[in-house]
């Protein structure tokens, strides 16, 4: 008698639950019923987690129309104005759901994953003069060395002639390149991946590693964990691990430390300029760490990209290799084998610039949503023309497939590579154009710190592979192994054949 009115009361109980569960996800339904996305994904988060489990979430995300619904409290955008909006008004903010997720450290925020905008603004100009170039004045030197690094690696191991193919994997070489150049100028002392030919302290396998894991957590709801107290800290990397991601943790944090501990710092690089701001202790070693990560995978993801489009779009990689050589003959560069093109010269290279804009549209290297919460009133846009009410307890990020292969913007043959069209488009159109592949490097106050750091690696970069060597794929058919982590691209197998080339006659 007694079980019977015990399971009579666990009954009541579960039905209670449940209906509540139901009405809470009919409410949550209804408040976003207007906008289409996938299946099932305005009544659960399924659809959403699978996308990122299977590494293709930025494809998924292509939705048709300028806001879907991606999960039951989430939107994307593939309109321009309402990400720059979003990201301008007052009001919006980081979503936690997914900024704690990439948090890196235990309970402790970097600029990247800072959800609080007062907060994040305080350290935002605490690094931007670092960032700028304004109080680093060898950046450029920095990346020059790091580059003739990569140039000697490959012509003294990896040039390939007619009698013999040595296989290089340009996908590992780009990151030892974008590693030693992050750390040089943000470390002042480079990894040594270039000199070496090798993953020193498994920086490229630990940083992998740990984007899956947070990757695979996010997807399944789990990374609140790495956060909790005191379980969290068994959980999340630690530089006292003595492998993985906490052994990149623990290098980095003691090249900071020994910086820092050098009080007559001399040097005026990003780590120094970060210190003269305010920067010490806990959040100078956060930063340090971030700065690694967020400027290696990224910036390798975009030169690994532009390469491969180069490489299977001969009419263009010859076009491109003539302006090269052009500029060469005119002093436009300085001479082979008389130094590398500075970043002021390669800005004015107008089909390279094209390429890069190009290439980086076809196949944006960060695609990370970056969902901000809707202001608790809720927002009123106006989205072609109509009047749109977003709801306060949602958020809405960002599709960068949709946007940056947009009809509406860049025609029926947006998803080609095409590089004429930064040349050929009327003035109106061109300053749309821009205005969006900008947003590829975020927009207002989250805008990428590290933009000019990137845009003077890749223009370099491009020119100087082009001009030295012939690049070809060795497998056509399956150029690469791309997995989206977390809006970043883990990218391995992109085996290439390298030849010297002579220049092309006039
Ligand atoms: C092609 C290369 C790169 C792309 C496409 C890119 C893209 C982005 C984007 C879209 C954001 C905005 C995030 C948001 O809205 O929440 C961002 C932020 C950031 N990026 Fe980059 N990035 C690149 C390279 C770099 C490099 C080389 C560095 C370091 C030197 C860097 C450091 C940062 C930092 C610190 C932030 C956080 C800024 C903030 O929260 O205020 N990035 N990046």
């Amino acid at each position: 008698m007694g079980v019977a009115i015990l399971s009579g009361q666990a009954v009541t109980l579960v039905c209670g639950l449940l209906s509540l569960y139901m009405l809470r996800t009919i409410a949550t339904y209804a408040k976003l019923r207007q906008f289409r996305g996938p299946s099932w994904t305005g009544i659960s988060n399924w659809p959403h987690s699978m996308a990122m489990l299977r590494g293709n979430c930025h494809e998924w995300y292509a939705e048709p129309g300028p806001i879907a619904r991606v999960a039951p409290r989430v939107l994307i955008t593939s309109s321009p104005e309402v990400w720059m909006h979003v990201n301008n008004k007052p009001g919006y903010k980081r979503s936690d759901w997914y900024y704690t997720a990439v948090r890196i450290e235990h309970r402790r925020d970097n600029v990247f994953s800072q959800t609080d905008n007062a907060k994040h603004e305080r350290r935002r100009k605490q690094m931007a003069p670092g960032y700028s170039g304004r109080e680093n004045p060898h950046l450029e030197e920095s990346v020059d060395e790091r580059l003739h690094d990569f140039l000697n690696l490959i012509r003294s191991k990896y040039v390939s002639s007619d009698h013999r193919v040595v296989p290089m994997d340009l996908a590992k070489k780009v990151q030892y390149f974008t590693l030693d150049v992050i750390s040089s100028v943000g470390l002042g002392t480079a990894f040594g991946m270039l000199q070496r030919d090798e993953d020193v302290d498994d920086y490229l396998q630990s940083s992998e590693e740990g984007l899956a894991i947070a990757n695979t957590a996010l997807a399944m709801g789990f990374s609140w964990i790495a956060q909790a107290p005191f379980i969290g800290r068994f959980i999340a990397p630690s530089p006292k691990d003595n492998n993985g991601f906490g052994k990149m943790m623990a290098a980095c944090f003691r090249l900071v430390d020994e910086r820092a501990a050098s009080s007559a710092d001399e040097q005026s690089d990003m780590l120094a300029s970060f210190m003269r701001h305010g920067l010490a202790g806990d959040e100078l070693r956060s930063e340090a760490l971030e700065q690694i990560i967020a400027g290696s995978d990224t910036t390798a993801g975009a030169i690994r990209g532009i390469l491969l489009h180069l490489m299977t779009n001969p009419r263009v990689y010859l076009r491109l290799q003539r302006e090269i050589d052009d500029a060469v003959r005119r002093d436009r560069a300085p001479s082979t084998g008389g130094g590398l093109i500075s970043a002021a010269q390669a800005r004015q290279l107008p089909y390279l610039q094209a390429v890069i804009r190009e290439a980086l549209r076809v196949w944006p290297p960060v695609v990370n949503i970056f969902p901000r919460d809707v202001p608790t009133g809720g927002d009123t846009l106006v989205v072609d023309g109509e009047s749109v009410f977003l709801p306060g307890g949602v958020c809405i990020g960002y599709s960068a497939y949709a946007m940056h292969q947009s009809e509406q913007i860049y025609g029926k043959d947006a998803k080609a590579f095409r590089p004429e069209r930064w040349l050929k488009s009327d003035p109106a159109l061109l300053d749309v154009m821009v205005r969006t592949n900008d947003l590829i490097f975020g927009h207002g106050k989250f805008q990428c710190l590290g933009k000019a750091v990137a845009q003077i690696e890749i223009g370099k970069t491009v020119f100087e592979l082009l001009r030295n060597f012939d690049l070809a794929l060795i497998t056509p058919t399956r150029p690469w192994d791309a997995r989206n982590y977390l809006g970043l691209f883990a990218i391995s197998d992109m085996w290439v054949q390298v030849m010297e080339r002579t220049p092309c006659s006039p």
